[in-house]
């Protein structure tokens, strides 16, 4: 069966299943486990399931992150029909998805989109969100799955199904880590060995916030742990923060009666690294 299916022949295969419930897993390819975990637990979870494999170059404000973004897409294929071979895979060109027009359509998601990403890397979310859009307008899925280390990317997602009242659930599931703690992201192959190994500091970072800020201000862990990670050489801190986990709101001092996370992206060679941690 061929990846390379139309939105028309996509839309001929939704119709012959009509019954049936449909799980969507958007991913922009170079899969690793923690891709595999949101499919598997999308096949568990549905009588069907499509995954979605595109490079959205609409969310890409610097071309050459775009151009040196890992690509398989045979690789990808195998790693799928290894969980089944019942998966479906939609991975289609940017003609396909854009016409020839590429651009993104301008959301306004307030506050969300101009912390964090969002104010490191223009126009982001508006790329994330129109596709997402497209896609989730074309499965019209019962469930869509995403994963935690993208936190801000699933609240800007939630946002848009709110804004354009799709109906849709939305999955979130917990980030798969490497056995030093590494976030899985498919830009971890961008890394020299050394640099993967030295990477733990990012969520051992991460969680040296959460064990710590009952006892001492966050500003001067904060200003710690930047001086800790910049001392490994081409780490650079771009932002650690905290934020109010439903409005991303940034905070020094946090209110127990609300919920909170740690945010971190570090770039090692331009090779940027985010995660993200529960405060309870
Ligand atoms: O998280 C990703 O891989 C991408 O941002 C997504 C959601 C597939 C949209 O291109």
């Amino acid at each position: 069966m061929s990846p390379f299916f139309t939105k028309n022949e996509v839309k001929i295969r939704l119709n012959k299943s009509k019954n049936k419930s449909i799980g969507l897993v958007p991913t922009m390819g170079s899969l690793h486990e923690g891709h595999l975990s949101l499919i598997k637990t999308a096949t568990k979870e549905n009588d069907l399931v499509w995954v979605s494999i595109f490079l959205n170059p609409t969310q890409f404000d610097k071309k050459n992150d775009l151009i040196n973004y890992p690509k398989n897409l045979n690789k990808d294929i195998k790693l799928i029909k290894s969980i089944s071979n019942n998966i479906n895979i939609f991975s289609p060109s940017e003609f396909e998805m854009y016409g020839d027009k590429i651009i993104s359509k301008v959301y306004n998601f307030k506050k969300l989109d101009s912390v964090l990403e969002g104010k490191h890397r223009k126009n982001h979310f508006n790329g994330v969100a129109t596709i997402v859009s497209k896609l989730l307008h074309l499965f019209k899925p019962k469930n869509v799955y995403f994963g935690e280390k993208d936190y801000q990317q699933v609240l800007i997602i939630k946002d848009l199904i709110n804004i354009e009242k799709i109906k849709v659930k939305l999955i979130l599931c917990p980030t798969v880590r490497e056995k030093n703690g590494l976030a899985l992201s498919s830009r971890n192959k961008l890394l020299s060995s050394n640099q993967r190994n030295s990477s733990s500091i990012i969520y051992n970072s991460l969680k040296y916030v959460a064990e710590n800020l009952y006892k001492s201000d966050f500003k001067s862990i904060k200003k710690n742990l930047i001086n800790k990670i910049e001392k490994i050489n081409s780490f650079k801190v771009e932002y650690l923060e905290i934020a109010d986990a439903n409005t991303l709101e940034i905070c020094d001092k946090i209110n127990p009666k609300k919920t909170y996370r740690a945010f971190i992206c570090v770039s090692i060679n331009k090779v940027r690294l985010i995660d993200n941690i529960l405060l309870n």
